[in-house]
């Protein structure tokens, strides 16, 4: 109808924030040696409180760490990052064009641990990548939700619009990948399970490449 109204319409998607999901293949084997590898951490590391409340937090920067697990995992980071930066811009090349850092950290969360609402500012993309996660059957358990940075949003919910939701949750399931811009803020559900999360997150941060 409005067809006879309008010559033209169209409607821009302006200020997408994307939300990138990565399962790694055969992931079964690295997994296993990533908790062995947590394990032998753990014993000689006290941790750190960061947004983590409960739970371990590894301290420093886990890809500075040799293991084979942790730099197979450094380098599948590493392919998530550009597979992303790729898909949303064909204007440079990242891997040519860029240096990226990787800055990493394991999670261990028990029952009842869970992350506050936190950015991670100074990075371009925050990764996750799940190395365990307890299975359930309902309940928000072990999800990590995104929250919208606009403004206002409350005030469109009676639209019931995808595109105007205030926030977004999933459960990622063991040797997945979730991969979002920095600012964009998250927060973990406690852990309800009797077994542990175990996740370990990273910061990709890219620099300039000078030209020689
Ligand atoms: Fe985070």
């Amino acid at each position: 109808m409005t067809d006879d109204i309008f010559d033209d319409a169209q409607a821009d998607l302006l200020f997408a924030t994307p939300l990138a999901r990565f399962k790694v293949a055969d992931h079964a084997k690295l997994d296993k040696a990533l908790l062995t590898e947590c394990a032998r951490m753990r014993a000689i590391d006290e941790g750190v409180q960061k947004s983590n409340r409960g739970g371990w937090h590894s301290k420093g920067n886990i890809f500075d760490n040799d293991a084979d697990c942790i730099q197979q995992l450094r380098g599948i980071a590493v392919e998530a990052v550009l597979d992303l930066t790729r898909n949303i811009t064909h204007r440079i090349d990242p891997e040519a064009d860029l240096n990226l850092k990787l800055n990493g950290w394991m999670n261990a969360n028990p029952q009842g641990g869970l992350n506050a609402p936190h950015t991670h500012p100074g990075a371009h993309w925050s990764g996750v990548y799940y190395v365990s996660q307890p299975k359930v059957s309902e309940g928000n358990s072990g999800m990590i939700e995104f929250l919208d940075p606009r403004s206002d949003l409350p005030n469109w919910r009676l639209m019931k619009s995808e595109t105007f939701r205030p926030k977004k949750k999933i459960r990622p399931k063991a040797g997945e990948i979730v991969l979002f811009p920095s600012y964009l803020v998250h927060w973990v559900y406690p852990n309800e399970s009797d077994d542990e999360r175990v996740t370990i997150a990273f910061n990709a941060t890219f620099k300039k490449r000078k030209s020689s």
